[in-house]
């Protein structure tokens, strides 16, 4: 029997109903959530990934500003938009999308925003907050990964995850929240250092694809009845379609399903959990800027 599909929309949208009643409780206190979003070049993908943000924000009555600055600016006016955006009390929550032109350091940027500003929970506090297991914004691709598992009711107690990729963004905090108590998941985390990937992928009763690479987890590669989570976003080639490029994930999906007891498809998968995690994170930062926390 094929897979049960995970549908990241339908959980996203649902997630997002919940945050209804909050921000009309910040609109009656005449504090309307505001996330202000830095992008620095005119890479696709990221203009992509910024206007699905802004959407997002709108249709849920928040307030959105973009800053985008030309792919040559200097560091010092990417780290002088933070600051001015630090001020800004219209502002709870700021976001740099990643990545940075090479010219400009991402560990400078995102060490510059207010701690109590930053929804995507980069910053040296936030995450040294939770490894720590203490209140802070959690990384909205993990924090969304972990409500898709609670959602689908998937048992992460005792379960075996292998998370396949350690980024800043995805794996490292991702095997950090699985081992946390309330999940109590066993970890393994495979990287590019990792000798022989698919004896570690075919153990995982959890298995996480976040390395990048357009369908590296082949059907092979996954114990039957497996919950697949795909991170990836990767646009290949596709000379026959109009836009010459399509979307891909980090799993062959179209023959994983055979094997997977449920996965998630890209697009729709975690996509949708990532956006709306980053509009739990602004609410919550204006609940605590103006004192409904
Ligand atoms: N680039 C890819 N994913 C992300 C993300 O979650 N946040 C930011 N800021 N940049 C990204």
């Amino acid at each position: 029997m094929p897979a049960t599909i995970i549908d990241g929309k339908q959980i996203g949208r649902s997630i997002r109903e919940s945050l209804k009643p909050r921000i009309q409780a910040l609109q009656e206190k005449g504090c309307t959530p505001g996330l202000a979003v830095i992008l620095v070049g005119e890479d696709p993908a990221s203009a992509s990934y910024v206007a699905g943000k802004e959407k997002a924000c709108l249709e849920l009555g928040m307030h959105s500003r973009q800053c985008h600055l030309p792919a040559q600016a200097a560091e010092a006016e990417v780290l002088a938009t933070v600051a001015e955006l630090n001020r800004d009390p219209a502002i709870h929550g700021i976001l740099v999308q990643l990545p940075l032109p090479k010219h400009v350091s991402e560990a400078r940027v995102i060490a510059c925003i207010l701690p109590e500003k930053d929804v995507d929970g980069f910053t040296p506090v936030n995450v040294g907050r939770m490894v720590l297991g203490e209140r802070c914004f959690l990384p909205c691709t993990p924090h969304g990964i972990i409500k898709l598992l609670q959602y689908t009711n998937i048992t992460t107690k005792g379960a075996h995850a292998v998370v396949v990729g350690r980024s800043n963004i995805v794996g490292k905090p991702l095997a950090n929240l699985l081992v946390r108590k309330d999940i109590n998941a066993t970890v393994t985390v495979c990287h590019t250092g990792t000798r022989d990937l698919a004896e570690h992928t075919r153990r995982a009763d959890i298995l996480v694809a976040c390395a990048g690479l357009p369908e590296l987890i082949k059907a092979d590669m996954i114990k039957p009845g497996a919950c697949v989570i795909d991170v990836g976003v990767n646009r290949v080639d596709a000379p026959d379609t109009k836009k010459g490029w399509r979307l891909v994930g980090d799993v062959a999906f179209d023959d994983a399903v055979q094997v997977a007891g449920s996965i998630t498809p890209v697009p729709g998968g975690v996509g949708p959990l990532t956006i709306t995690m980053l509009l739990f994170n602004t609410v919550e930062a204006a609940e605590l800027a103006c004192g409904l926390r």
